[in-house]
């Protein structure tokens, strides 16, 4: 019998810049188009569609993605029935215009209109027309109104295509309400809206049938996560945490990125008293000075922030905690970084995400206050509180030097054990219990488990050692 004709699989690429929550989206957006022929590839020559999960967060991240849609206008010239899609939050915020600047794009798709990524790319093709998809601005109608413009798009899971086997993001909230003056997220994402917690309990199910052992829960100010039932009651996140906790299978738990203003005491304590919830807390500060936080609307003083962490620290022993800054922000003068360096100084954070203040059109900072702090200023202050940073870093990584600590295995580490120097085999890399990375030697028969690790040596960044004894009975 002759051969039947099959259809071959049509090729996607996607790259994904920008926080969390477009990781996620991008395993949700490549979870439908498998379901619409398309698999995985890596080689953006081979692709029939290749996305861009954009980031509007600062002007760099922008520039990345035009300037690979600059690289990619020949594949499309070579191969016309090339699909081009660039998706998220540049595409929510600059709409029209990356048509103009790019005319080779065929899809825009905001974060607000995910679920119709495929059927835009039919269209797009089938009517040689670029499709737009976008929510709507924060101030275009009631709040009603703009909310139900950006779906939440939480419906399939595909393990396929997630970073690790044993690790998911989970969506608990979208958008965002604080209005930060520098921050561009709440026009792109939307107003701040809390999923019901029956849907994030079945998806946690769901994750723990497909064999996730750790769940990250996301959201731009997680614990503000606060939902109301028609009948009244109310779930905040230390209850959600709670109900999490019962499900089988999943051995952690994690939440990200926290506010400091709504860091409440039964939050606190949910940590402390649910085992399987990370003792990790990433709660950006911004800046030490109480003038600085006030223009960039951070609704609280470097004196309640500290305050907020010594009540962190006390309610939850051996927690750790991350934070972000932002250096060179519109008037942060020579006093006030100086202050930011004092804070940073005594809150012995984990780590910390530093960035350069980059101006967003459409927020309030960029209406108000000049960009006046010069881009040298800012590097170098950028330096300064890396360099802080990394040393306390290291002395708090070489305090666990001697100690065992429980690790979650997440697999063979490459890119840890290279960066650092190793020139050995691949090693296992996983987390403790206070997110810290360990890199060891042991057999891949770890992988997803929860295992002791004695801890032998500490760079600023990673923890090295070898599994306990007692822990591996020898090849299985
Ligand atoms: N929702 C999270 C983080 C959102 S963006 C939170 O509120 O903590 C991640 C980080 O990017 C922020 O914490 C901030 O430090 C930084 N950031 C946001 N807008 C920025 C801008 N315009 N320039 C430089 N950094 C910015
Ligand atoms: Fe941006 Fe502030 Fe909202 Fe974080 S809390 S997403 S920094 S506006
Ligand atoms: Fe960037 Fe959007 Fe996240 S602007 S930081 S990808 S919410």
């Amino acid at each position: 019998m002759a051969d039947q004709p099959t259809s071959q699989p049509k090729k996607l690429y996607i790259e994904t810049v920008g926080c969390q929550m477009n990781v996620l989206d991008s395993e949700l957006v490549v979870a439908r188009l498998r379901d619409d022929g398309y698999e995985l590839t890596d080689d953006i020559d081979q692709a029939d569609a290749i996305l861009y999960n954009t980031c509007s967060v600062r002007q760099h991240a922008e520039d990345k993605i035009y300037s690979a849609l600059g690289r990619i206008k020949h594949l499309k010239k070579k191969k016309p029935e090339l699909a081009v899609g660039v998706l998220g939050c540049m595409a929510q915020k600059d709409q029209g215009q990356i048509l103009k600047r790019a005319p080779h794009v065929d899809v825009v798709i905001g974060p607000g209109q995910l679920g119709r990524v495929p059927e835009l790319i039919a269209k797009a093709k089938a009517e040689a027309t670029p499709q737009m998809a976008v929510s709507l601005a924060r101030n275009a109608g009631s709040r009603e109104h703009v909310t139900s413009s950006f779906d939440s798009y939480d419906a399939d899971r595909e393990p396929a295509v997630r970073p690790s086997t044993f690790q998911a993001y989970l969506r608990v909230m979208m958008g965002c309400d604080k209005f930060c003056t520098y921050c561009i997220v709440p026009s792109v994402r939307g107003p701040e809206q809390s999923r019901p917690p029956s849907g994030i309990v079945a998806e946690a199910r769901l994750l723990a049938m497909q064999g996730v052992k750790e769940i990250t829960l996301v959201g731009q100010t997680v614990n503000s996560y606060k939902h109301k039932e028609a009948d009244g009651r109310i779930t905040r996140l230390s209850d959600l945490l709670a109900r999490l906790h019962d499900v089988d299978g999943v051995e952690r738990i994690k939440f990200i990125t926290s506010f400091p203003n709504d860091m409440t005491d039964d939050l606190l304590q949910a940590v402390r008293d649910l085992p399987k919830v990370s003792r990790y807390i990433h709660v950006p500060a911004q800046s030490g000075c109480d003038l600085v936080l006030k223009r960039m609307k951070r609704m609280y003083t470097a004196a309640f922030y500290e305050e907020m962490l010594a009540r962190l620290r006390e309610t939850i022993p051996g927690s750790s905690v991350s934070s972000d800054f932002i250096v060179g922000f519109c008037g942060e003068t020579d006093e006030s970084f100086e202050k930011t360096v004092g804070l940073l100084e005594r809150s012995r954070f984990k780590n910390s995400f530093i960035f350069k203040y980059s101006p967003r059109t459409g927020t309030k900072a960029d209406d108000l206050y000049p960009d006046d702090v010069p881009e040298e200023v800012k590097r170098r202050r950028n330096h300064v509180l890396l360099d802080l940073q990394t040393r306390i870093s290291l002395e708090d990584n070489r305090a666990f030097i001697g100690r065992e600590e429980t690790v979650l295995v997440e697999g063979r580490s490459r890119s840890t054990t290279r960066k650092e120097g190793w020139e050995g085999p691949d090693q296992l890399t996983g987390r403790t219990h206070c997110d810290r990375i360990v890199v060891f030697d042991g057999p891949d028969e770890l992988s997803g488990r929860l295992t002791r690790v004695r801890i032998e040596n500490a760079s600023a960044v990673t923890l090295f050692g070898r599994v306990a004894e007692g822990q591996v009975a020898g090849p299985v």
